[in-house]
């Protein structure tokens, strides 16, 4: 069986490494608060070209800081993409803020930009563009609406870490950047880690103060804040990877170059481009099966011994939680039923491509 994500070959190269810092971090008896995370937060600024990172608990975790380091709560909207993983809303509700969704662009599956404007009310008070797939938003016409409409960006990176729009890296471009260090993520933590990044000094503090309890200093509660602290262990673990993830994103890059060319000729599908601008840094190699062929497509790649992921099988406006308040977006729903993720991972072989390829024009023929 092709997997449709396999850590394997990461794990058996940094292996080594990785023992000496876990065994580094467990003789030093330091697990919180410690030097390893503040010399991730100092290296992960450098890389994004930001002033400040701060390592929190998770990308979910993330979004919910960043908007309450903004003050967005009680009565205020959001504007984001329904087609996201789940958190970008939810962390909106968990700040008891109200998620109003705007449909996407087809062929990017991004927030479509032209239509942000038009969602905006009175009681607007950000915006949450998600860089989906690794795929950068439309970060210049996003800024533009927010600025002429005094809204603030927190951008949703969790899937987009080494990515960029206009050669700047995502997520320092709005007010505040998220990022996820889930484990499949680009860059990845062996367990759950999320991170922050702003330029702005003020938010950058109140961040770190609502994640450790709300003290600035110890047992000095300024605020109602939560244990949302990055470990000591899953920061020496992305230390070691950090240095790996352009080469890395680049892996990823050639092997979406090698399925497009296998694939882009096909009858009833329809592969990922990339726009002006923007540098793609594939968390998913993401196609979309026409002519309602999709699930019929993956069961078919499944007999064949070939995994695929369906992300995400139901837009958010008609989740359970959601679907009461009767939107309706056509473009959003027409994507969640046609889109599939292949297997891809920076050491994929070009050979296990070709397999997928071959299996896929099988499955689309039959
Ligand atoms: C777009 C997006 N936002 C937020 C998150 C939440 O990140 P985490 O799982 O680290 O809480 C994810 C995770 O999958 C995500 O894909």
């Amino acid at each position: 069986m092709i997997p449709a994500f396999d850590l394997s070959e990461e794990l058996s190269n940094l292996q080594g490494e990785i023992h000496s810092a876990l065994g580094s971090v467990l003789r030093s008896g330091h697990f919180i608060n410690g030097p390893s995370v503040k010399a991730l937060e100092r290296e992960l600024a450098d890389y994004l070209g930001c002033s400040h990172a701060i390592g929190v608990n998770s990308g979910t975790d993330a979004l919910v800081l960043a908007l309450r380091a903004l003050g967005v709560g009680e009565g205020d909207e959001v504007i984001t993409t329904p087609f996201t993983f789940f958190a970008t809303a939810e962390a909106v509700d968990l700040v008891e803020a109200t998620p109003v969704f705007v449909d996407i662009d087809p062929v990017t599956l991004n927030i479509d930009s032209a239509l942000v404007e038009r969602a905006i009310s009175p009681r607007t008070k950000a915006i949450i563009p998600v860089h989906l797939f690794g795929y950068p938003a439309n970060m210049t016409s996003i800024s533009a609406v927010a600025k002429a409409h005094g809204l603030h960006i927190v951008e949703d990176a969790a899937q987009a870490f080494g990515a960029q729009w206009n050669e700047k890296k995502v997520g320092t471009m709005g007010d505040v950047g998220t990022f996820s260090f889930y484990p499949t993520k680009n860059l990845g933590a062996y367990g759950d880690g999320g991170l922050v990044v702003t330029n702005d000094a003020s938010l950058a503090e109140k961040v770190r103060v609502l994640k450790d309890h709300g003290a600035s200093r110890k047992y000095f509660h300024e605020f109602i804040g939560c244990n949302s602290r990055l470990d000591e262990i899953q920061a020496a673990i992305l230390r070691i990877k950090l240095p790996h993830v352009d080469s890395w994103n680049d892996k990823r890059r050639a092997a979406a170059a090698r399925y497009s060319e296998a694939l882009s000729n096909l009858k009833g599908i329809e592969c990922p481009t990339e726009a002006a601008g923007a540098k793609h840094v594939y968390h998913q190699y993401t196609v979309r099966i026409q002519n309602g062929q999709r699930d019929a497509v993956r069961m078919r790649l499944n007999e064949m011994g070939v995994g695929s992921t369906v992300y995400y099988p139901t837009p958010l406006h008609l989740l359970p939680v959601y679907r009461a308040n009767h939107v309706r977006l056509p473009r959003a729903e027409k994507a969640a039923s046609e889109v599939l993720s292949l297997p891809i991972w920076p050491g994929i072989k070009p050979e296990t491509q070709v397999r997928v390829a071959e299996a896929l024009k099988c499955a689309l023929s039959s």
